[in-house]
């Protein structure tokens, strides 16, 4: 038996017994369990306490991610080495929100002049947008951008955005990604085109639905300013300057980066020079360091105190221990309410595979299904489910010790929701209790005896609380950093590539087909239910 399977083998066997264990029992069972499972890094605060493994099931999963070699994969993307095998690339996000006399190299070529290139290339762009010195056709100064693309190209400028909008921006920002008109179309309503500055961010340039807006912002521009104007109130964001060329954009005003950095996570590059236009350098570059913080406590602390390994190995564990193959992720603060959208293409686009990196199908289950929404609004939604539903889904909690926007007392509100959110899943209330409440209110005892197990919780639904101090451009920084490796330490645990995606692939090509025979343009065969769909939607 090989020393992983060993370890997968103990790992399971651990989860096994600590699942005859209630977690609230846990911690008097272990006198240090809130101490070993609360972990601190760049001002992000982990409690993994409230999750259902033992200390003996966490010690095993520690074990686990020691015979997968997470140590030595860091180590490989931290060198840059080509560790995205499908692709022959080398990921190096880690390198983005470097400092600029890091030595980072993709396959032995120093990257870091090319990166500062290009920071100070935005900054400088930014600088001129929000002064004033570079305007719009008109000689009026840009109020408002127009943000276009999609996926990696949108979620992560888009949640910055929210994170750290001042309450009335001198600049607004707005995000267009789908190719439905309906969404170009009222975005763009009540914008101004002499004052919108339209930023195209696609990766390849190559991007549906990015193309197709791309194309409706630039006959929006036209129609009121004029071909040739319109082009001075573009810019692009893309590695295949060719293709940015060829749909008329300037090369002064299209940002690159590089394949080593994956579309999703990909917002510490150009792909959201929007906001530091929108926002100023200064935040952004805050925003790096964040993420530079908690790379640095990746690279460096030990297994059992690194708060990504923890977190991923805390999803290793519902996932793999305990079959369960969904997470829920609920932010109790506004300003993150979009966060679950970003983490299900990170999580889910990343690690969604079934086969490994050795070309083999895999041995255990990879990305659970990620879904979420903010706190305290889905307790009056899907809530129910998780407290008293038969599936048990773990659910992770963030929350802001401090906030900085609105009334104090309704974030103490707020806190104390959340406390009590993952104490009940916890806790539980048992149905004596329950029982015992309605005898004192005097309710007939037949009444009592159906009533009583629908009122009950069963309790033992684990948690993880994640606590920022508060929102802050650098804590934003090292949340998205900690998802980002988290994110890796899972993949190298299942033993997949976590940076390619070709399940995205073929429903696009589908698409392609598709779409010349709606316009009348072709004929295709295709299954009974897509021809006859297709007999009744064409034009
Ligand atoms: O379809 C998936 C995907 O390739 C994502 O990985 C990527 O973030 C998104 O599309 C957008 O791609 P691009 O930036 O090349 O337009």
């Amino acid at each position: 038996m090989s020393d992983l399977t060993a370890a997968w083998t103990a790992f399971d066997q651990a989860a096994a017994t600590a699942a005859k264990t209630r977690i609230v029992d846990m911690f008097a069972a272990e006198p240090d369990r809130l101490q070993r499972m609360t972990v601190e890094a760049a001002g992000v605060t982990l409690d993994l306490s409230k999750q259902a493994w033992t200390a003996a099931a966490l010690d095993a999963a520690l074990a686990l991610a020691k015979a997968a070699d997470v140590e030595g994969a860091r180590a490989r993307m931290l060198a840059g080495e080509a560790i995205n095998g499908s692709e022959g690339r080398a990921v190096l996000h880690v390198a983005l929100r470097a400092a600029a006399d890091a030595d980072y190299r993709s396959g032995g070529k120093p990257v870091m002049a090319e990166v500062e290139a290009v920071r100070a290339r935005m900054s400088a762009f930014a600088g001129q947008v929000r002064s004033g010195a570079v305007k719009g056709a008109t000689g009026r100064p840009f109020k408002a951008i127009l943000h276009i693309g999609i996926g990696g190209s949108d979620l992560g400028p888009r949640l910055l955005w929210d994170a750290l909008r001042p309450l009335k921006p001198d600049i607004d920002l707005r995000f267009v990604a789908n190719v439905d008109g309906a969404e170009f179309a009222l975005v763009t309503a009540d914008m101004d085109p002499a004052e919108t500055l339209v930023v195209v961010v696609s990766k390849t340039f190559t991007t549906q639905e990015t193309m197709a807006n791309a194309q409706a912002a630039r006959a929006w521009l036209a129609a009121s300013l004029g071909e040739e104007a319109a082009k001075g109130h573009l810019a692009a964001v893309s590695t295949a300057l060719d293709k940015t060329a060829a749909f008329g954009i300037v090369d002064e005003r299209v940002f690159g980066f590089w394949d080593w950095v994956g579309g999703r996570y990909s917002l510490w590059s150009s792909v959201s020079l929007s906001v530091p236009i929108a926002l100023g350098w200064e935040v952004f570059d805050r925003f790096l360091a964040g993420g530079r913080a908690m790379d640095e406590h990746f690279a460096t602390a030990p297994l059992e105190r690194n708060a990504p390994v923890l977190l991923g190995l805390a999803q290793v564990f519902n996932r793999n221990g305990l079959g369960r193959g969904a997470r829920s992720v609920v932010p109790y603060a506004h300003r993150l309410n979009r966060l679950s959208n970003f983490l299900q293409q990170l999580e889910m686009e990343s690690n969604g595979k079934s086969v490994g990196s050795d070309g083999k199908p895999v041995a255990h289950g990879t990305a659970p299904v990620v879904f979420g929404g903010e706190g305290t609004t889905v307790q009056h939604a899907y809530f129910q489910a998780m407290h008293q539903g038969t599936d048990v889904t773990p659910v992770e909690f963030i929350a802001l010790a401090r906030s900085d926007d609105g009334p104090a007392d309704m974030h103490q509100k707020l806190l104390a929701n959340v406390l009590a959110q993952a104490e009940a899943l916890m806790v539980g209330r048992s149905e004596a209790d329950v029982r015992a409440e309605l005898e004192a209110k005097g309710t007939p005892a037949a009444e009592i005896a159906t009533l009583a197990p629908q009122r009950a919780f069963a309790g033992n639904r684990p948690s993880t609380l994640i606590l920022l101090d508060r929102l802050t451009p650098e804590t934003f920084g090292a949340l998205i950093a900690l998802y980002e490796h988290k994110t890796f330490v899972e993949g190298v645990v299942w033993g997949i590539n976590s940076f390619d995606q070709w399940g995205v692939e073929l429903g696009k090509a589908m698409a392609g087909r598709i779409l010349p025979e709606l316009e009348g343009k072709a004929v295709n065969p295709h299954d009974p239910s897509t021809t006859a769909l297709i007999g009744r939607l064409k034009g």
